[in-house]
This record gives C-alpha cells, sequence and structure tokens, in this order.
C-alpha cells in the first residue's frame, strides 16, 4: 500500500530530469523529497499526481498502476484519488471558503449528494480550523488562512494520499512553523500516506518519518532524519542536511588524523559512500 515508485524517468525533449529513481511510501509514512532547485521535485509530485507524463518506470498507488508508459497505462489525475497542495495556494478567488473546499467534491468522477458534501466540507473546515471564515473569500482571508483552506479542500475527499509542494514558503516565518506543526498534526490524525517536496532542510527533518535527498533528478540517499544528519554518504548530504564543517583528513596505520597530525577517532558508519560521517556530535561530515 502507499505509493511505489520504480525507475521513473521523465524527458523534456531531449533533456532527462528524472533519471530512473525508485522510492517507496509506506501506508501513512509520511516522506520529504530533498534537494536544491531544480533538482526534479516538482517534476516527480506531479508524475504521481498525474499532471505530467513520465517517459518510462511505474508508479503505483495502493497497489493499483497509475503510470506505466510500456503499456500505455495512463490514469488521468482526478482518478488517483490523491489531495494536493501546492505552493501558490491555487484557490478560486471567486468561489467562497467552502465553495472552494467542495469543488473536488462536486467534480464528475465522484459526484456525492449535496447533504454528504456539505458534511465532509465541515469536517474537512474544522480539521484546519477554519469553520467560521466558511463564507469569506479568498480575498479576505491571510495567506496563512487560505493555505488551510487549500490544506481542507485537499482532505475533504479523504483521499488515499497526500501531495505537497512547498506549501509553507509563501508564508511568513511564524506562520511557516504553526502550519508546519499543523500538517503534522494533521497528516498523523489521517494516517494517509504522504509525500512532501521542500529543499527546506529544517522543514523535512523535523516532518519526516523519512528523507529522500535529490540531486540532478536521481536519489543521492534515502533514511530516517537521524541517518541522514549522522551518516550522510557524501559530501553533497553533509552539506545539505546540516551545518557540516568538512575536515581533511589522512589515515596513518589504524589511526585517521588531521591534517596537522592531531590523532582523531573516526566512526566509519556502515554503508558509507565516499564520505564518512562522524558519530555524535553536530553531525560533522568529513570530505
Ligand atoms: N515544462 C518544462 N519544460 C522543460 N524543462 C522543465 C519543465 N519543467 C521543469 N523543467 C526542468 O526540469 C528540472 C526539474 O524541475 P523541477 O521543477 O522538478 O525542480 P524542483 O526540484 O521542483 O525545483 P524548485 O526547488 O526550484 O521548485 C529543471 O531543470 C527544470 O528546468
Ligand atoms: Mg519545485
Amino acid at each position: 500500500m502507499g505509493i511505489s515508485v520504480r525507475n521513473l524517468v521523465k524527458s523534456y525533449g531531449m533533456v532527462t530530469v528524472i533519471q530512473a529513481i525508485s522510492f517507496d511510501v509506506a501506508d501513512g509514512e509520511f516522506v520529504t523529497l530533498l534537494g536544491p532547485s531544480g533538482c526534479g521535485k516538482t517534476t516527480t509530485l506531479r508524475c504521481i499526481a498525474g499532471l505530467d507524463t513520465p517517459n518510462g518506470g511505474t508508479i503505483a498507488i495502493n497497489g493499483r498502476v497509475v503510470s506505466d508508459p510500456t503499456r500505455d497505462v495512463f490514469v488521468p489525475p482526478h482518478e488517483r484519488d490523491l489531495g494536493m497542495v501546492f505552493q501558490s495556494y491555487a484557490i478560486w478567488p471567486h468561489l467562497t471558503v467552502s465553495q472552494n473546499v467542495a469543488f473536488p467534491l462536486t467534480v464528475k468522477a465522484r459526484r456525492d449528494s449535496a447533504a454528504r458534501t456539505a458534511e465532509a466540507v465541515s469536517w474537512a473546515l474544522g480539521v484546519v480550523g477554519m469553520g467560521h471564515l466558511a463564507d469569506r473569500r479568498p480575498s479576505e482571508l491571510s495567506g496563512g488562512q487560505q493555505q488551510r483552506v487549500a490544506l481542507a479542500r485537499a482532505i475533504a475527499a479523504r483521499p488515499q494520499l497526500l501531495l505537497f509542494d512547498e506549501p509553507l514558503s509563501n508564508l511568513d516565518a511564524r506562520l511557516r512553523d504553526r502550519t508546519r506543526l499543523e500538517i503534522s498534526r494533521i497528516q498523523k490524525e489521517l494516517r494517509v500516506p504522504t509525500l512532501y517536496v521542500t529543499h527546506d532542510q529544517t522543514e523535512a527533518l523535523s516532518m519526516s518519518d523519512r528523507v529522500i535527498v535529490m540531486e540532478a533528478g536521481a536519489v543521492v540517499q534515502e533514511g530516517t532524519p537521524e541517518t541522514l544528519y549522522h551518516r550522510p554518504v557524501n559530501r553533497f548530504v553533509a552539506d545539505f542536511i546540516g551545518n557540516a564543517n568538512f575536515l581533511a583528513v589522512h589515515r596513518d596505520g589504524q589511526q585517521w588524523r588531521l591534517e596537522d597530525g592531531t590523532p582523531i577517532a573516526v566512526d566509519v558508519g556502515d554503508g558509507a559512500g565516499d564520505g564518512l560521517g562522524l558519530g555524535g556530535g553536530d553531525g560533522c561530515g568529513l570530505g
């Protein structure tokens, strides 16, 4: 169950921006795609949502293959049973708060009775604490409130999957912290598998069960926040994840030494790549 991505490839013209990546999001799990601008996070999310067409690989949502170009399988976005929250809230200015939240419930694929729609809308607005503003229009709301409307809209249909693309980046620092906690709480309450995209390591480390670090369309490392912090596989991950310090070391028999000859204890983690993680302390990576 959850999401299963296998060898996903996406090209624009001659340029391949997603290089056969594979990862899973287990049932109820909160997984973050973390990486610098342009590494392919949004493209990956859009492929999962069905807003982009992959060139290769398979995507399955709760065991159902929704994309497989070699077999001509492509399930359209509205049939993938997912809720998505974007960086720009993408809510309709001419609709009220409750009409916005009701919108996905009224599209053809899942037209519910008016009473059931109203019930779902009031539940979703209650979850995000916006019930009292149901009749306002977006222009009468703050940025944080608009983002909560977008969140309510994403969960109203009780989707099997939640996707977030940098949902906090338009909020000021205080609101960002509060909304971050709120998203975590709601995800735990609903226990729905969630894929979250950010380039902010603090967000990634504080919210996620697991983090997938991407660079140039490929997965560099995936693991728990703790693993990434203490055992980065290379300099890129160490640099990106923490306020890393890089020390040049050399080996002198069994002893590792700094450049000036000072002996140093080095803990070489299991499965470490070309980098070394220093155990404990504040997440130094050795280059
Ligand atoms: N429609 C498109 N046509 C051509 N190239 C595209 C298109 N969309 C994205 N790209 C390219 O694909 C690569 C990945 O873009 P993507 O938007 O997935 O990055 P990102 O990791 O989400 O970055 P950011 O953190 O800035 O949002 C980039 O090099 C981008 O220029
Ligand atoms: Mg992006």
